[in-house]
């Protein structure tokens, strides 16, 4: 029979409360999942109370301030604070965001912020991105050509041939979309998932690469492409603007064009 609750390990329990000072003047209040794996404890929403005028303007600002004078033992990956590294991609506000490219003052009333979900958590906002990462190395993301250049040369390419790869080359590997996805939820283990498909393509696309062949040949598959159904999660979620669904429909179009279907 089917079961409509959590498990009992994974029900979350009411947290602690940390004030702010009484004097404080401008105070926003943080509502952070906190887990730890050692405790063997239920995972729990804590509260903190921040001093805005005490913390920096963005949402990781915030989680920086936490961490150095309220409560040590919170756990997160942050480091560019410039959306550069995608290591501090976390569920805000129930979306999958960077907390360094996003403004304290966008958001009215607590602030609740989660690890990326569906995603094993390590500890607090920290996910386990192992399957992610393996699934990246699986599509070979690096250029793969065996033709001769002339010695100290580059690879040439043509104004348009290099256009082609504007708006994949941008992406971090912040894992927004993928864990934002219905279809990457349910089929990780087999289905790639935007981030990975998107890398995918950005090398299928690249006119130096000499490997489409068997990059499509990696992909031919029931799960690893096919499982997206342009339900288009992913695109709303790229903290970078970026278009996965886009991407993935043009590996779709490559298969069927090698098959004589388009
Ligand atoms: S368009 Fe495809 S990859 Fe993007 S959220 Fe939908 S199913 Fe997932
Ligand atoms: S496509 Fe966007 S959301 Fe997905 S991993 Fe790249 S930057 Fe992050
Ligand atoms: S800290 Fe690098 S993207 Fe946020």
């Amino acid at each position: 029979m089917a079961e409509f609750t959590l498990p009992k390990n994974s029900r979350i329990r009411p947290g602690k409360t940390f004030k702010a000072d009484a004097d404080a003047a401008r105070v926003k209040t943080f509502r952070i999942y906190r887990w730890d794996p050692d405790s063997g404890e239920n995972p729990r929403v804590d509260s903190y109370e921040v001093d805005l005028d005490d913390c920096g303007p963005m949402v990781l600002d915030a989680i920086i301030h936490i961490k150095n004078q309220i409560d040590p033992t919170l756990t997160f990956r942050r480091s560019c604070r410039e959306g550069i590294c995608g290591s501090c991609a976390m569920n805000i506000a129930g979306t999958n965001t960077l907390a360094c490219t996003r403004s304290i003052s966008e958001y009215s009333g607590d602030i609740k912020i989660y690890p990326l979900p569906h995603m094993p958590v390590v500890k607090d906002l920290v996910p386990d991105l192992s399957n992610f990462y393996a699934q990246l190395e699986s599509v070979q993301p690096w250029l793969q050509a065996d033709s001769a250049v002339a010695p100290n040369r580059e690879r040439l390419q043509s104004p348009e041939e290099r256009k082609k790869l504007d708006g994949l080359y941008e992406c971090i590997l912040c894992a927004c979309c993928s864990t934002s996805c219905p279809s990457y939820w349910w089929n990780s283990d087999r289905y790639l998932g935007p981030a990975t498909l998107l890398q995918a393509y950005r090398w299928i696309a690249d006119s130096r690469d000499e490997a489409k062949g068997a990059r499509l040949d990696n992909l031919e598959d029931p799960f690893r492409v096919y499982r997206c159904h342009t339900i288009m999660n992913c695109t709303n979620a790229c903290p970078k603007g970026l278009n996965p669904a886009k991407a993935i429909a043009e590996i779709k179009h490559e298969l069927a064009h090698r098959q004589g279907v388009v």
